[in-house]
């Protein structure tokens, strides 16, 4: 972490908040691989600078560096694999698509060796339209469609994640009438929510999502509806039954949860291939680790997560005397989430002063302190999140360096809401001023995912940086875009 600087501190600042000894530094964590700041002071990735990077694409624009994005793929791939090598012969690791997908990226998916791991009929299609087999690409959602599960079986899914007992017969169902059998695993609900910091285990779960692991919830004395979705699934002609899944939150940093989560499901699995006489070769454990969106955040590397979930499913599996199935799980945001700034252009500031309470020198009385609205070119339509979850995100000045002090700053965007809000509190140079660059680390994951057109704003391109070159992956959109679907008078 940068050295911080208390005398320019703030008292409006959150407690987590420090003000950084040099504003122009970038905090490894949150930051690509590739990104440094030139001689001329601005910010550059894969050796293209951001001021080149506005003149060809314009701004709002999402920029990943596509080499940090492989590296960080094939890290999970390389580490779960060496962690499980001796217990199931390694892990399949499935991009979660949901928080950043496009064409591109599912071709460096695979050429990295991971599979996809999709929740619509439109993410079929980009899977598709990028040639990844069928066979690497898992399906989820809750309420599948009969056209996304007639795609799914088109598209001969390595797996259709099931989520209830009423879908485990529509897709049998359907797959029957096909003369077929759907590869199926069932997704449950361990009663372990991890929460960043923290998890909680409780027997019962209020959600949208899986099928109960805890035993009263089929008004069968005894049985789970985890249970009956197994026995259903195992006496289905239409199905054949991989296994068992389970996610337990995201924006996770300790392995604890993961952990728990995996022991509880292997005992479940066990009990299960006893009773009913089968064996479920699968067990997929999920994504949900966590990145650095601030500098207090301290995600723990693939490799420790993989040793301390092996450590564990090693220790069951010999316990209960069964062969581990082979594991997977389904990372996104740590994928993809720390390859992505997004690069903003300063419009209007404008300064408040605030009421909080003064220092011992004010005698106790309230004083009012000021904090700086920074607005910028785009806003909650390009990242939902922080309106969404509360999420916070840090900012530095792209376009050149700076040696004047920091101000308590709030980065907004320009649509029609006050709480559209990029980063709530971070220290920037007091003398940024309209036309700078910003740029916002950590924005890979669900931000270009999540976005709309709200207030008939263009959704941002992306664009992909490697070796010195730029390209779009994702266009921009245009006012023609935007009309186009508008029927007219
Ligand atoms: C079933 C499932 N798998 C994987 C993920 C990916 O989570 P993350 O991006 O936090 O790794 C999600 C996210 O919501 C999910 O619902």
């Amino acid at each position: 972490m940068t050295a911080q600087d208390t005398t320019n501190a703030s008292p409006l600042a959150p407690e987590w908040l420090t003000v950084p000894r040099d504003l122009n530094a970038l905090q490894e964590p949150m930051w690509a691989r590739t990104v440094e700041r030139n001689d001329d002071g601005g910010l550059a990735v894969a050796g293209v600078s951001v001021a080149a990077l506005k003149e060809q694409f314009g701004t709002p624009l999402f920029v990943m560096d596509e080499s940090d994005f492989r590296a960080r793929a094939r890290a999970f791939k390389d580490s779960f694999d060496a962690a499980f090598a001796d217990i199931c012969g390694g892990v399949d690791v499935y991009y979660a698509g949901k928080s950043f997908l496009c064409t591109a990226v599912v071709k460096w998916v695979e050429e990295e060796g991971l599979r996809l791991d999709t929740a619509s009929g439109g993410e079929l299609a980009v899977a598709a339209r990028a040639g990844i087999p069928g066979e690497r690409v898992a399906l989820h959602g809750n309420n599948k469609s009969d056209a996304e599960i007639n795609r799914a079986l088109d598209m001969k899914l390595g797996r259709i994640v099931v989520d209830s007992l009423a879908e485990l017969e529509r897709v049998g169902a359907t797959a029957q009438a096909r003369g077929e059998e759907a590869k199926v695993m069932l997704r449950l609900t361990p009663g372990v929510h991890a929460h960043t910091h923290e998890f909680i285990a409780t027997a019962h779960e209020d959600q949208k999502f899986g099928l109960s692991m805890a035993e009263d919830t089929t008004g069968q004395a005894g049985l789970s509806a985890a249970e009956e979705a197994v026995a259903a699934a195992a006496a289905h002609p239409g199905i054949e039954l991989l296994g068992l899944h389970c996610h337990i939150g995201s924006q996770i940093f300790e392995p604890d949860g993961f952990a728990l989560a995996a022991e509880k499901l292997l005992r479940f699995l066990a009990a299960m291939q006893e009773k009913y006489s089968i064996v479920m070769p699968e067990l997929d454990l999920g994504g949900g680790y966590g990145i650095a969106y601030t500098p207090v955040d301290t995600p723990r590397p693939a490799a420790e997560i993989a040793e301390a979930m092996a450590a564990v499913v090693r220790s069951t599996c010999a316990e209960l005397g069964i062969d581990s199935p082979r594991i997977s799980i389904e990372p996104g945001r740590a994928i993809v989430g720390s390859t992505t700034f997004t690069l903003y252009e300063v419009g209007t500031l404008k300064t408040v002063r605030v009421d909080a309470p003064g220092t011992a020198s004010d005698g106790g009385n309230n004083v009012t302190y000021p904090r700086r609205y920074v607005s910028v070119d785009g806003g909650m339509s390009d990242n939902a999140r922080p309106v969404l979850y509360d999420a916070d995100y840090s900012a530095v000045l792209a376009s050149r360096t700076s040696s004047a002090a920091p101000q308590l700053s709030r980065v907004v965007g320009k649509h029609c809401e006050s709480g559209d809000i990029v980063v709530r509190d971070v220290y920037l140079p007091e003398d940024v001023a309209a036309g700078d660059l910003l740029a916002v680390p950590g924005t890979g994951a669900y931000c270009w995912a999540l976005s709309s057109n709200y207030n008939y704003l263009a959704r941002p391109g992306v664009v992909a940086v490697r070796d010195g070159s730029a390209r779009l992956i994702v266009r921009g959109e245009t006012e023609e875009d935007l009309l186009n679907r508008d029927m007219g008078v």
